[in-house]
């Protein structure tokens, strides 16, 4: 070890020991995660990253299009950020004193509440998964009533309330009892109705397009439940822990419905930049007042670190940034024009079945092809495991063409692009012609190694069954 006599220096440390990033992580940390990475080929050693890129140790550009799930929305490194942060840092704030009140959160609140004129607070935690607990929380309290509908296939987070919504099994599966909440498919009114009816809903907590499959409510959803909520005394609570800060081309993705006014929104990853762990929850002021409603309750909903100044000097930073550059539109554009040059590759492959999504996030699904020989080898994966195929192009788009992608949760043939929003032309040029070049192989030419690779990944599911 270095430290002790020698002091502390992050440079030396990892000079040194670096290079034992894989073989630390197995030992020390969730050894299934470099397990994984060397089963598919990911076990890489990035040195460096910025904007949407990252080098390897051989000095390799990799094209980033997960942006650390979500939270590079501005890239990495942007320099405005960076510069607040050594700013910050710099001027020795009596920060996090819990006896005073510090400028820049007060700050930070004014200038996000700026984006939903129509709430008014913001509780600071930090995480997405705390915003969402803070909202759970606080519709109950605000409300009195102790159910949460949720949607089917819903991802809010995974500490054990945010975990009560969650709409997949194999997330909540051995962690029970959870919550006693009740999951609607996404859409359906008349399920959301009927649970209303009971009278003891505190709210409903809804992704506006899910995370999950990138999937969308059907048109004027969110503003019928709303309705609905509204005359049962239930809140809406949007989840805009991934859509927010511009991510759908719009800054909020319930803004893309007219007339949507959540009571209490939850906002957290791209927030700080990428540097920071941060979350908000923002709400109406009756809500706020209901929970702290005395005095003696002042610190009945708190976070040791919520309101830190790293994280709110970050955070003014990027909204300063997505003002300053643009970024909203931007990422509308540029999601317009990635996912419309996708889109026209899919009467060419008839594996590649949809592109769907808005904004600068985009869902890419895979399905059953028609040709008997291409629907032997596609029946031959669903028979081992859904979700295969998409794992299948995942892997030579990052081995072949270094682009790094994400198939979009278990059991789905769907791959989710959420790069940065900063990317242009010139990312989306390199992604369609790599992922070209892939449904190339896929589809017959030189397929036959991809096709290999798939009968390994059959061999692996059959084997961890
Ligand atoms: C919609 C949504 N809500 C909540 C979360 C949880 O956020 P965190 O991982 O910061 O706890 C996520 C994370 O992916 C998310 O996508």
């Amino acid at each position: 070890m270095t430290t002790g006599p020698q002091g502390f220096d992050l440079g030396r440390l990892l000079a040194e020991r670096g290079a034992e990033r894989y073989e630390l992580h197995t030992r020390h940390l969730n050894h299934q995660l470099p397990r994984m990475l060397r089963t598919i080929g990911f076990d890489r050693v990035y040195e460096r990253a910025e904007g949407a890129y990252f080098w390897d140790e051989d000095g390799n550009d990799y094209l980033d299009m997960l942006a650390g799930f979500g939270v590079m929305g501005l890239g990495r490194h942007h320099p405005v950020v960076r510069k607040a942060l050594h700013d910050v840092l710099d001027a020795s704030l009596a920060d996090l004193t819990r006896f005073d009140c510090q400028p820049l959160p007060g700050l930070l609140a004014e200038r996000l509440l700026a984006h939903s004129p129509h709430l008014d607070r913001v509780f600071f935690g930090n995480s997405g998964t705390e915003a969402v607990e803070t909202a759970l929380k606080f519709a109950r309290y605000a409300t009195g009533r102790p159910r949460i509908l949720y949607c089917a296939h819903a991802f809010h987070g995974l500490t054990t309330g945010s975990l009560s919504v969650n709409g997949e099994d194999g997330f909540r599966d051995g962690f029970a009892p959870l919550l006693p909440d009740t999951a609607i498919p996404l859409g359906d009114l008349d399920a959301l109705e009927r649970e209303l009816r009971r009278g003891d809903v505190a709210g409903f907590v809804v992704e506006p397009i899910q995370g999950k499959g990138v999937h969308e409510a059907p048109p004027g959803f969110l503003r019928a439940a709303q309705e609905l909520l509204r005359r049962h005394k239930a809140l809406l609570i949007a989840d805009e822990v991934q859509t927010g800060l511009g991510r759908t081309g719009d800054f909020y993705a319930y803004q893309h419905e007219e007339g949507v006014e959540p009571d209490l929104v939850c906002v957290a990853k791209a927030l700080s930049g990428g540097y920071v762990p941060v979350g908000a929850t923002l709400g109406k002021d009756w809500i706020f007042r209901r929970v702290y409603s005395s005095m003696d309750r002042v610190l009945v909903h708190s976070a040791s670190f919520g309101s830190n100044a790293q994280a709110m000097a970050a955070g003014l930073a990027v909204l300063a940034v997505m003002e300053d550059e643009g970024t909203v539109a931007h990422a509308r554009a540029t999601g317009d024009l990635l996912r419309t040059r996708l889109a026209a590759l899919v009467d060419r492959y008839e594996l590649l079945h949809e592109v769907r999504g808005r904004g600068l996030m985009i869902g890419i699904e895979f399905g059953r092809p028609d040709s008997i020989k291409l629907r032997g080898r596609w029946t031959m994966l669903q028979a081992a495991r859904k979700g295969l195929f998409a794992q299948m192009v995942v892997v030579p788009l990052l081995q072949k063409h270094r682009i790094l992608t994400q198939v979009s949760g278990d059991h789905l043939e769907v791959i989710k692009l959420i790069p940065p929003l900063t990317i242009g032309e010139r990312e989306v040029d390199r992604f369609v012609t790599a992922f070209t070049a892939v449904m190339d192989d896929a589809h017959g030419g030189g397929g036959g190694l991809m096709w290999d690779f798939g009968k390994t990944l059959v061999k692996q599911a059959v084997a961890n069954r």
